[in-house]
């Protein structure tokens, strides 16, 4: 799939595994789900933009780089939450904006409840994160509401993610890169990816 990356790296699997594991609890899975996500952002920063800087080593000048958009860390809310904490220890000068989407149950469409955003999104490198990409409905909502008020540079994090997720992002936002652990087999009636994690909301927070 075009503008997708699975991030195989071995740590990660391992994570991931350990996370769909029905046995572990609220405690292991909130460690678990932060310790992943700054193994997947490592890898979906590897393509940020950069300049050139001078720079003066103790010895001569030489030209080093550094990046040239500011970094804004958009999690969806409930369950982006859960990936935030260990990204900033990774990004810390990220800016952080929050959406709060929540799936109606019946027909699974997003209902957006929060946003806090900074002025001026264009100037910003944005990651959205969210533990699961299932319909897709919360990613478009999102990368909809980014790019109403001016972002232009967009990736999408997800530790799962689903064959139909994906393409509903990619119909809608073709230009925005996703990165995911996984492309799990379907999404079930319900609106659950299929093995998945369960709802890692639920899980994050005991719920
Ligand atoms: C879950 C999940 C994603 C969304 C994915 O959140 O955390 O945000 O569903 O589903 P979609 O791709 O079909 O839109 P939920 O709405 O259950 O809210 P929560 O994070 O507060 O639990």
């Amino acid at each position: 799939m075009n503008n997708v990356t699975v991030i195989t790296h071995p740590l990660v699997q391992q994570g991931l595994t350990r996370l769909r594991d029905k046995r572990t609890q609220p405690q292991a899975f909130r460690r678990g789900l932060e310790e992943i996500s700054t193994l997947m952002v490592y890898e979906a920063t590897r393509s940020l933009r950069v300049i050139d800087v001078p720079v003066e080593t103790p010895l001569e000048a030489t030209q080093g780089f550094q990046l040239e958009h500011e970094i804004l860390l958009v999690p969806i809310l409930r369950a982006g939450l859960g990936m935030l904490a260990s990204l900033l220890e990774l990004l810390p000068n990220a800016r952080v904006g929050f959406i709060g989407l929540k799936r109606d149950e019946i027909t699974l469409r997003p209902v957006a409840y929060h946003q806090s955003l900074p002025p001026n999104l264009g100037g910003f490198e944005i990651i959205v994160v969210d533990p699961m990409l299932a319909t897709g409905g919360s990613a478009v909502a999102a990368l909809d509401l980014l790019l109403e008020k001016g972002a232009k540079y967009l990736r999408l994090v997800n530790l799962v993610a689903s064959p139909e997720g994906i393409s509903k992002v990619q119909k809608h936002h073709p230009a925005v890169p996703i990165f995911t652990a996984a492309i799990d087999r379907q999404i079930n009636e319900k609106g659950f990816i299929l093995p998945g994690l369960g709802d890692a909301g639920d899980r994050l927070f005991g719920t």
